[in-house]
């Protein structure tokens, strides 16, 4: 029997293959470039996303779909505040949004990071980014934690026409093994 013309046939997963890992510095440019074609993160220069995945590679994540990088979430543990790691980027191309990329790659992340006993997740999201804070939000919902919003930076902070920044704190995290 023929479908219906209103049937609509499932979009195949473009995440189904997507795999998880620690950055190299090879993902340095790819990193650059997805902030930049975000037209959403403030665009860092190629050499501190290099850089990063140099030295914070254990606190960052990228997913790759074949040989192409299509997500990065960068992160550090606070110097100050070694319970709390900090998620400075998070990035989905286009292509894969919308389908839980994302959370897998902060899921992966905190998964990593509340087993070395990082209990407390922080980022700062500027008022108008509806994704980002859905984002948080789903995150903390799912993990059985409070959202606590404070502004952190303001125009004194940073120059330019750049929006502020609210600090988002979640946690405490489930305790891991
Ligand atoms: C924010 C971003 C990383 C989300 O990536 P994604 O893979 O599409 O997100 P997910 O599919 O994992 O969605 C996670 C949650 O956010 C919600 N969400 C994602 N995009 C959304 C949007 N545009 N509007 C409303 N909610 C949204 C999802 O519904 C989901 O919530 P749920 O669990 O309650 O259903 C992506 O939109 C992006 O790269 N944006 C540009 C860069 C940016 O703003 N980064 C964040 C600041 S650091």
């Amino acid at each position: 029997m023929a479908a219906h013309p209103l049937e609509t046939t499932p979009r195949p997963d473009p995440n189904a293959g997507v795999r998880l890992q620690e950055p190299s510095l090879e993902d340095g440019p790819e990193l650059w470039r997805m902030a930049r074609d975000s037209r959403v993160l403030d665009v860092n220069s190629p050499y501190s996303y290099t850089l990063w995945c140099r030295d914070f590679a254990d606190t960052s994540v990228v997913a790759k779909d074949g040989d192409r990088t299509c997500g990065f979430v960068t992160g550090y543990v606070r110097p100050t505040d070694p319970g709390t790691f900090f998620v400075w980027q998070v990035a989905v191309d286009h292509a894969h949004r919308g389908r839980g990329l994302a959370r897998r790659m902060l899921d992966g992340l905190a998964d990593r990071l509340t087993a070395r006993g990082h209990r407390w997740l922080e980022a700062t999201v500027t008022p108008g980014n509806t994704a980002s804070t859905a984002m948080f939000e789903s995150f903390a919902r799912d993990h059985g934690c409070t959202v606590t919003r404070a502004p952190l930076f303001g125009p004194e902070h940073l120059p330019g026409d750049h929006e502020p920044e609210v600090l988002f704190r979640i946690g405490p995290l489930p305790a891991r093994a």
